[in-house]
């Protein structure tokens, strides 16, 4: 389809420059109304006013050229002055011909580096919807970037030592006073089994969070807690080791269900032995500053709109906190990998974060002047009342929670569909979730509906899922026929003309995609695709189909639709089911 497009493109410019009229860029794009034409080009109104047309005339004229090539069915003027453009059926079946050298153009390899930081879930702290689609967008565009040639460095980053952890600690303690991890004289061997589960944790934290919100000493003994953890006192360091792996647990379950593995598992611990040489670098270069106790860096500029405060190195009370961990871990990510860009998938609430870090960090300059820092962010998942995602006596909604409805219902469904496989039902809910994350556009809020996610009409996760399966099986109906040798043909049959048409749009949404980093371009784009596909097999006979190359040509359409559908829905990290 590229090669189309910019062929008629290219071929407009050429009717422009003729006519004198100087343009530098023609763009041709998707009809808005697929019934009247393909693709249409809008330029030629604004493009007659400036240069002494009259519009319709202008578009007349690029209509009448546009005719010579041989690859243009139709191509005539709509309104005051649109260019409506269909193409040939045979030059649209060379292109489709065409796709795998197209995708494989798209995807050469770019010796280009990205790190991207997404998941980041907290130890002690439920997993809640936010983390869900970092995890969920994250996956996706690493895939994506991958897929399109980029290497790719990918890091969960944990969120395991900032304050909740000296609560925690304290927690436990309040709990087990007489645990040997607390006894600062104690010689002998740590138990080596977490004192409690990834369920009580879910507890403590926020109750030892409200308490010392009332309780001025309390809080003082989570901030030292904290502080001493992170100078390394060794019975808190076990405990902590202890609790942060049996926090982790469901964290890792849920991960595994939507598809989502790392390439490191560090967290803002990681790089505790950095921070203390990297504060006195950062004052020695006068780079950093005392400002009542703490240590922070100006990051505001004089173009800014809005005040963008001091980024914080170290509180006064000399603990690290969120924002010393993440400069101390984009140093050492770029010693050790120096990335071309670095990508932190996170809600859109933290960009203020973002801004200071990034600042901070090319003024240390512990990344390069050219290196590309980006916060790709995303708004909140509501539930039905419009309002942030909470369970139904009010609480925040964990992910586990969430998991477990989708699964409910998919499965429910499905067997109501005579599906009894658990693996499959498993596969099923786990994309149904995805989808639902990622047809949405990632900077808007939407509104998660179960029922409407979970249906199997409409743009939904079981609906992709049935239309690649169903082609899948067509396929595996005919162990007789080689499809890579099987052709695509020019048959008057316009559903099949349809998913033509659709399909070969894969190559240009590939790379929207990734130019956008837009996953729901993808989402889109596999929905019509998918739809054209059942629309097409509703209609036409396949496996009878008595005239052998039409039925060759009907074959070798599933087995296209079949592929992009497991390119995209790879690159999503959705999961196809043998049979549904
Ligand atoms: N743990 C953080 C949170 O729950 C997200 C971490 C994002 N990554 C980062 N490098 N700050 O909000």
């Amino acid at each position: 389809m590229i090669e189309l497009i910019t062929n008629v493109e290219e071929k407009i410019k050429n009717i422009l420059n003729e006519l004198k009229i100087d343009v530098d860029k023609v763009q041709v794009v998707e009809s808005s109304r697929p019934e009247l034409a393909q693709y249409q080009y809008n330029g030629a109104m604004a493009l007659a006013n400036k240069n002494g047309f009259k519009p319709q005339e202008l578009a007349q004229i690029i209509c009448d050229k546009l005719m010579d090539e041989e690859y243009i069915s139709s191509a005539t003027v709509a309104g005051a002055g649109f260019v409506n453009i269909k193409f040939n059926n045979s030059a649209l079946i060379n292109q489709l011909n065409n796709l795998n050298k197209e995708i494989d153009k798209i995807c050469e390899p770019k010796n280009y580096t990205i790190f991207i930081d997404y998941g980041g879930p907290n130890v002690a702290k439920a997993l809640h919807v936010g983390h869900l689609r970092s995890a969920n967008i994250g996956e996706g565009l690493k895939r994506l970037a991958k897929k399109v040639g980029y290497e790719v460095i990918s890091d969960v980053h944990f969120g395991d030592w900032g304050r909740q952890m000296g609560m925690v600690l304290a927690g436990i303690q309040e709990k087990y006073p007489d645990l040997p991890f607390f006894d600062e004289n104690f010689e002998g061997i740590y138990p080596t089994k977490s004192p409690v589960s990834s369920k009580d944790l879910e507890y403590i934290y926020p109750y030892i969070n409200a308490k010392a919100k009332e309780d001025e000493a309390l809080m003082d003994k989570c901030r030292q807690m904290t502080y001493e953890l992170q100078k390394g006192r060794k019975g808190y360091v076990e405990l902590w080791k202890l609790f942060v792996q049996e926090s982790l647990n469901p964290v890792l379950d849920a991960f595994k269900f939507l598809n989502v593995s790392f390439d490191l598992y560090e967290g803002e611990s990681t790089c505790n032995d950095l921070i203390a040489p990297m504060v006195q670098d950062l004052c020695d270069r006068n780079i950093a500053y005392l400002s009542q106790g703490a240590v922070v860096i100006d990051v505001q500029e004089e173009s800014d709109k809005i005040e963008v405060p001091p980024f914080i190195v170290l509180k006064s009370d000399g603990a690290a906190m969120y924002s010393t961990t993440d400069l101390a871990t984009i140093m050492s990510r770029h010693k050790r990998f120096s990335p071309n860009e670095f990508w932190y998938v996170t809600d859109n609430r933290q960009s203020l974060h973002f801004i200071q870090l990034f600042r901070a960090s090319h003024k240390a300059h512990y990344v390069d002047d050219e290196t590309k820092l980006y916060n790709l962010t995303f708004g909140t998942m509501n539930g039905k009342d419009g309002k942030p995602f909470k369970t139904r006596d009010g609480g925040v909604m964990s992910v586990l929670t969430l998991i477990e409805n989708v699964k409910t219902e998919i499965t429910k469904k499905m067997q109501g569909n005579g599906v009894e496989d658990e693996k499959v039902c498993e596969i099923i809910s786990s994309a149904t979730l995805k989808f639902a994350d990622l047809s949405n556009n990632r900077e808007t809020d939407f509104i998660f509906d179960i029922d409407k996610f979970c249906a199997l009409e409409g743009k939904t996760g079981p609906y992709v899922l049935y239309s690649t399966v169903r082609a899948n099986s067509v396929l595996n109906k005919v162990s007789s026929i080689d499809i890579n040798e099987c052709k695509l043909v020019d048959i008057e049959n316009e559903a099949y003309m349809d998913v033509i048409l659709n399909a070969m749009k894969a190559p240009m949404i590939l790379q929207k995609a990734f130019d956008q980093k837009a996953l729901n371009i993808i989402c889109d784009f596999v929905f019509n695709l998918s739809n054209s596909f059942n629309n097409f097999y509703a209609k036409t006979k396949i496996l009878t189909e008595s005239d052998e190359i039409k039925k060759r040509a009907y074959l070798k359409l599933c087995k296209i639709v079949s592929q992009i559908n497991e390119m995209f829905l790879d690159i999503l990290a959705i999961k196809i089911p043998d049979k549904m």
